[in-house]
């Protein structure tokens, strides 16, 4: 590797943040010695109504996995983030919300948040949500996405969010999976100019899971008309008008479910990743402040969907339990034109803006002038998440947007972590592009062969955290088992993260990516597993095989091999087809971008299919396939590799 560039704290980072270097290594040391202390702490940042006297109780033993934080405390999550602030920041904007369209934008008070959340709680409770029920999101990004969300734990409702992307198919798994009742949607959604048929989608997906939703609640948003069945679909204005405006917020014990979010793994269906009450708010909200040095008065946004992991946790609950100005985007990078993100920037005086790698790489495809015509003069941090970010596209962000004078916090986490653990702290870490540092206080990442004997020093293999954090995922919905397998079997005693990571000489993290079968597109998670059902699961198709393969954009792309039914011709229309279909299924993140037709894939003599190989072929690297030597039929490699759909 060439020598690796780094960039130091700077002086006016250093003199501004919480946090410096000396500062965080005594934090460090101390969060992983005495993990019970230091949480037990810092878990008084979030206001308790009866307060823990049990910090940790938590096992990764693979007979016993238990993870419980706080345990004998009882607060609110909503109560957190809207009501404690109400005396001392009332007037101050909480949301600030930026349409598709940039003339339509809102600005959202502490009060006026409250009052919302108060109303949507009693709309909740008039469809008959109580403590414990389970209540699914399909909504776009507005205000009242926040809302609902804050609604819900008001109540002690666990909501179920459902990216505006997904098809009506996932969303029936999703609805069918955690049984929700009620369904929380909108007429249609707004990106790039164009309708999302979000009402139509959830029709959709209530027919196919018949018999579990009992209410639809529709938020209007552009105000098209929808089908409203009778008895079923209300419109939340209709409901609104005919409940009190006032509403307490429930006492939950810290260890109550708060939210289930679905994500992929290596194989399946997506299972529901559970996050609790306590715990996870004390997480995100000190990730928050710490990582993105979040002091009161910046204008912190972060561009993630709430359908996603980054938006729960960074867009509505670390920063509103935080007293945060938080800015939520409807709308897409390039739209109306490639430079709308920072024209945002401007126009609203961000200062801290966090972004995933792909939107980077593609934006840095249009050159430096669609930047450059605007000022980012509030911008003083940047932050990335969700894949990897190539040097490249780090040095082009850094230099490019932030003028080379706001650091970047490359943050690794996941949906299961709940909030970041690997990242670096703004007036604490000297940068090097591509690397996620280090890692965040009470995290304790370690480095495994495939024996899983812990690696020292310097080395590469699997990432797995030794012990457990407040955000912590505790259970997958509905299938402990799975959870215990996914996470706790690989390496006994450990939380094995998926990923493959080294760690350089100075003690800093840099994650190679997934070492399963998932793949990261455009920061999306994605089971390989999953398309291959889609695909089969088309009346032409025999048999499919789903790799990822480098995409200078996407950072992963999605290569297809298919197998079709005999007497199935192969064509450019059917291949079309089969994009169409898979989209349909899943929805357009899962399309695949390369799909090639194979009359047989490469397997042993016991019929597994050998991906190494196929993962190679896709990444035109056919030269280095290793061992073939257990393949049943070696011929299939050669018509492999001669109809290969990525030539360089
Ligand atoms: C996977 C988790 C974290 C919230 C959004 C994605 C990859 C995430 C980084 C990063 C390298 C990263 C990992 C991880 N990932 N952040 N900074 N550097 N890789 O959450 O959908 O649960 O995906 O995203 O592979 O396992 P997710």
């Amino acid at each position: 590797m060439s020598a690796e560039k780094l960039y130091p704290v700077s002086a006016e980072w250093a003199a501004r943040a919480y946090i410096d270097d000396a500062k965080y290594k005594a934090m460090y040391e101390a969060s992983v010695k005495a993990p019970e202390a230091f949480w037990g702490e810092h878990g008084k940042r979030i206001e308790w109504f009866k307060p823990y006297s049990r910090v940790q109780n938590s096992s990764f033993s693979p007979d016993n996995v238990s993870i419980k934080w706080f345990e004998d405390g009882t607060t609110n999550v909503a109560y957190n983030c809207v009501d404690r602030h109400l005396a001392t920041r009332g007037d101050q904007v909480a949301i600030i919300w930026e349409g598709d369209d940039p003339k339509e934008d809102a600005r959202i008070t502490y009060r006026e948040l409250h009052r919302h959340v108060m109303k949507w709680a009693n709309v909740l409770k008039s469809q008959g949500v109580k403590k414990g029920d389970r209540v699914t999101l399909y909504l776009p990004m507005i205000p009242e996405a926040a809302y609902a969300m804050l609604a819900c734990t008001r109540v002690g409702a666990v909501h179920s969010i459902v990216f505006g992307g997904f098809s009506p198919d996932s969303l029936a798994g999703r609805i069918e999976d955690a049984a929700t009742g009620v369904v929380i949607t909108a007429d249609e959604g707004l990106r790039g100019g164009r309708k999302v048929p979000l009402k139509i989608n959830v029709d959709a997906a209530c027919d196919k899971a018949p018999g579990i939703v009992k209410s639809v609640i529709v938020v209007k948003r552009t105000g098209g008309a929808v089908a409203m069945t009778e008895g079923r679909d209300h419109y939340f204005d209709d409901l609104a008008a005919k409940v009190p405006d006032e509403c307490l917020a429930e006492e939950m014990n810290a260890e109550d479910p708060l939210f289930i979010l679905y994500t992929s793994g290596s194989t399946g269906k997506p299972k529901g990743v559970l996050h609790t009450t306590g715990g996870y708010l004390v997480y995100a909200s000190m990730t928050h402040q710490y990582v993105f040095d979040y002091k009161d008065g910046d204008i912190y946004w972060c561009t993630a969907d709430v359908g996603w992991v980054t938006g729960h946790s960074y867009i509505v609950y670390g920063p509103l339990a935080n007293g945060a100005t938080t800015l939520m985007f409807e709308g897409i990078p390039t739209y109306p034109s490639i430079s709308r993100f920072w024209d945002v920037v401007d126009k609203h005086k961000v200062n801290t803006f966090y972004t995933a790698p792909t939107a980077i790489r593609s934006l840095m495809g249009a050159g430096e002038e669609p930047v450059k015509r605007t000022s980012r003069a509030s911008l003083r941090l940047l932050g990335s998440v969700g894949e990897p970010i190539n040097p490249e596209a780090w040095e082009w962000y850094h230099r490019v947007v932030g003028e080379s004078r706001c650091p970047i916090v490359d943050t690794w986490w996941q949906t299961e972590t709940g909030g970041i653990l690997i990242t670096p702290l703004p007036g604490a870490t000297n940068l090097k592009p591509g690397s996620a540092t280090r890692p965040f206080f009470g995290v304790k990442p370690e480095i495994v062969d495939a024996d899983g004997k812990v690696l020292d020093g310097a080395a590469e293999g699997n990432l797995v955290i030794a012990d457990s954090w407040p955000g912590q995922m505790r259970t997958v919905f509905g299938d402990h088992e799975r959870f215990v397998q996914t996470y706790f079997s690989t390496y006994k005693n450990k939380y094995f993260t998926g990923d493959g990571c080294r760690r350089d000489a100075d003690g800093y993290y840099w994650i190679t990516g997934r070492v399963d079968d998932v793949i990261n597109v455009s920061g999306h998670r994605m089971g390989t597993a999953e398309v291959e059902s889609a695909l089969v699961a088309h009346a032409k198709v025999s048999e499919a095989a789903v790799v990822g393969y480098p995409h200078d954009i996407k950072g992963q792309g999605i290569y297809a091999y298919v197998t079709l039914m005999t007497g199935e011709q192969p064509s450019e229309d059917l291949r079309k087809e089969l994009v169409s279909w898979v989209r349909k299924e899943i929805g357009p993140i899962a399309s695949p971008d390369l799909i090639q037709f194979a009359p047989g894939l490469p397997k042993t003599r016991s019929g597994k299919i050998m991906r190494r190989i196929l993962r190679k072929i896709a990444e035109d690297e056919f030269g280095a396939l290793g061992d073939t030597s257990t393949l049943a039929d070696p011929a299939v490699v050669d018509d492999l590799i001669n109809n290969r759909q990525n030539r360089k």
